[in-house]
């Protein structure tokens, strides 16, 4: 039988990275997205975000590049999409809902309800957007009811669990592959598309959709909790002098604990952790369920509270008032290797300094496009000297490699006062203290 043919709606983060993931997996992928613009970006082979490899990628496979395998190619159109395509992955994003935690399932709901007119023969429907638990099982009835071809259009639900900087790898050599089908004929389709990562030894867990569903946010909010516990230790440790970075390596020695997401500074943010724990709660409450997450509530708060503290280490460390102080930022982006600022803790304290009367100015190697059209009021510069030149105080905020590289003794001409705060814990204390820097650290000893 020939292999089946791709397709996928959006193409954002997850879905531009899935698409190339599956065009290099030897399938023919048409992918769809509701911007011309974001199709005219990536039929030039270039990604709409930051993500390390991912360009390369495209233009091994986007037609019409020299030397392309020609298997991927884009579209606007829901009926190309339709007539093409026998598994259709749905990678659309589930924002939180304005002013509330609940999230947004109205791009989902868009998708399932363009592309079903248009499924004439059996195909399969997989969403791999992350979603309140019940959904699949809401939008495999409105799919039966909207395709010609019936019941022969199906759902299945495959949760996606890649990283932002980590993306292409994260597709091509998942960790675990999470599979909520309810046929036979589902779940081989699905053993069919990921042949070659399972061959590679990923595991293939198949379930049902309530539970699919579930893995990705329940994997999101134990990834938040062991962050805001580490957070809340390094609260501890602030409170009694000792050193939260020795207390997690120390910890982390227990293979049931693990060394892993256990950095303790400014905490987490981007476009999942912070709204995916929030949309948790949202529909643990519709359940009737709440107690069992209230815990996330104080994970929430944790994660918020660092932030407030590296803005009073700000303060204390320019003598009281922030009012027409120079602060130097290093880093905007919610992690490193990214240039996506959603959510993002550093330009979050960036931000809370300037509205209270400091003079900031942000550096980051990838995210100041991203930072300017979302906080135009702050101020930027170029490069990490730029940033800090005449600064009372510098804040590292976001962990490129490129700020653990930086020689203190160089930047220390540039700043009018030596004093350094530490947000993400990956700077060396004695070697800024050895060049006549004040060190500051969340949780970390004072001298
Ligand atoms: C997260 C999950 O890690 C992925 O498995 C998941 O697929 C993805 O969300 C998603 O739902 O799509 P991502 O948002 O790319 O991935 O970022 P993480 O690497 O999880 O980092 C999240 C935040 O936690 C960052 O702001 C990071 O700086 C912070 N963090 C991470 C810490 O503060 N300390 C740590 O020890 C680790």
């Amino acid at each position: 039988m020939a292999s089946p043919k791709i397709t996928v709606i959006g193409t954002g983060y997850l879905g531009a990275t899935h698409a190339a993931a599956m065009a290099e997996l030897g399938f023919d992928v048409l992918g769809l997205d509701i911007s011309p613009e974001k199709i005219a970006t990536l039929e030039r082979g270039e990604a709409p975000m930051y993500e390390p490899g991912l360009d390369e990628l495209l233009r091994k496979h986007v037609a019409g590049h020299e030397g392309a395998s020609g298997r991927l190619r884009f579209t606007t159109s829901y009926a190309e999409v339709g007539e093409f395509g026998d598994v259709h992955f749905i990678c659309v994003n589930t924002p939180q809902k304005h002013g509330e935690y609940a999230c947004d399932m109205s791009y989902v709901d868009a998708a399932v309800e363009s592309l079903a007119p248009h499924l004439t023969r059996p195909a399969l429907v997989v969403g791999k957007s992350t979603v309140p638990v019940g959904s699949a099982d809401r939008l495999a009835a409105r799919l039966a009811e909207l395709a010609p071809a019936g019941e022969e259009a199906e759902l299945a639900w495959n949760p996606e669990f890649l990283r932002e900087g980590f993306a292409v790898q994260d597709t091509l050599h998942p960790d675990r592959l999470v599979v909520g089908v309810r046929s036979e004929r589902a779940e081989q389709l699905l053993r069919e598309v990921y042949a070659t990562p399972v061959a590679e030894g990923s595991p293939f867990i198949v379930t049902d959709f309530p539970t699919a569903e579930l893995v990705k946010t329940s994997a999101n909010s134990f990834l938040a909790t062991k962050i805001s516990f580490i957070n809340a230790m390094a609260e501890v440790c602030e409170a009694a002098d000792g050193d939260v970075v020795k207390l997690a390596e120390a910890i982390g020695h227990d293979d049931r604990i693990g060394k892993k997401f256990l950095r303790a500074g400014i905490g987490f943010g981007g476009g999942c952790l912070p709204k995916d724990i929030r949309a948790f709660m949202a529909r643990a409450g519709e359940l009737g369920a709440s107690e069992a997450l209230s815990f996330l509530r104080e994970v929430d708060s944790i994660n918020m509270r660092r932030r407030a503290q590296m803005v009073e280490l700000t303060r204390e460390a320019v003598g009281g008032s922030l009012l027409g102080k120079r602060v130097g930022v290093l880093g905007a982006t919610f992690k490193p290797d990214s240039d996506d600022v959603r959510d993002s803790p550093a330009l979050n304290v960036a931000g809370q300094l300037h509205l209270q009367g400091a003079q900031v100015t942000v550096y980051d190697p990838k995210g100041l496009e991203n930072a300017r059209a979302i906080f135009p009021t702050l101020g930027y510069a170029d490069s990490a000297i730029g940033a800090v030149r005449g600064a009372d105080v510098v804040l590292h905020l976001t962990e490129w490699r490129e700020f653990k590289e930086l020689d203190p003794a160089e930047l220390g001409e540039a700043v009018a006062t030596r004093h350094v705060l530490d947000g993400r814990n990956t700077l060396d204390p004695a070697l800024w203290r050895k060049s006549g820097w004040t060190f500051r650290a969340l949780g970390r000893p004072t001298a």
